[in-house]
């Protein structure tokens, strides 16, 4: 179960309790709704420079908004539009530095300067996308890239197996 804790001040430690959490969080539930709803808790209130965490979920063709932590968003993204549409068709980790000189980016939030999106890929189909926008330029570096893909890397492990 998830216990609150304080927030280590070093980055590593903060990410690895990030990872544990998430773990503990899903190990005990199957409804992946509510499980995106506490992942998506979980990294808004650890992770500092954060103004939007959320997911998109593939339904009939586009992509659907899901729980999300933050402002009002955009419900439905096409396929290949924006950094989550690309994350979607290419299957790849988008790290976007500068969202404004990303072409086709979609501007849910005006907040928003740099941008992570991890797809989410379950038995080789890409289900949806994990969206993490930060109001810092370059926020997201190496070390967030792996921490965010192994969060999502876990979330797809478990629907595998469901
Ligand atoms: N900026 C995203 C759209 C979603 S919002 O950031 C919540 C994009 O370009 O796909």
């Amino acid at each position: 179960m998830y216990v609150p804790t304080q927030k280590p001040h070093d980055r590593q430690e903060l990410y690895d309790l990030l990872v544990a959490q998430v773990e503990s969080v899903i190990q005990d539930e199957d409804d992946e709704i509510a499980n995106y709803a506490n992942i998506s808790a979980i990294i808004m209130d650890l992770v500092e420079g954060l103004n939007w965490v959320g997911f998109y979920l593939y339904k009939q063709g586009e992509l659907v908004l899901g729980p999300f932590q933050g402002k009002l968003a955009c419900t439905r993204i096409k396929v290949g539009s924006g950094v989550c549409g690309t994350a979607f068709v290419t299957k790849t980790l988008q790290n976007v530095p500068d969202v404004h000189k990303f072409e086709g980016h979609i501007a849910c939030d005006s907040a928003s300067n740099s941008e992570l999106v991890v797809p989410l890929i379950v038995h080789g189909n890409c289900i949806g996308v994990l969206d993490i926008d930060s109001f810092h330029y370059q926020r997201f570096d190496e070390l967030e890239e792996k921490v965010f893909q192994s969060i999502v890397s876990r979330i797809e492990k478990k629907l595998e197996k469901q």
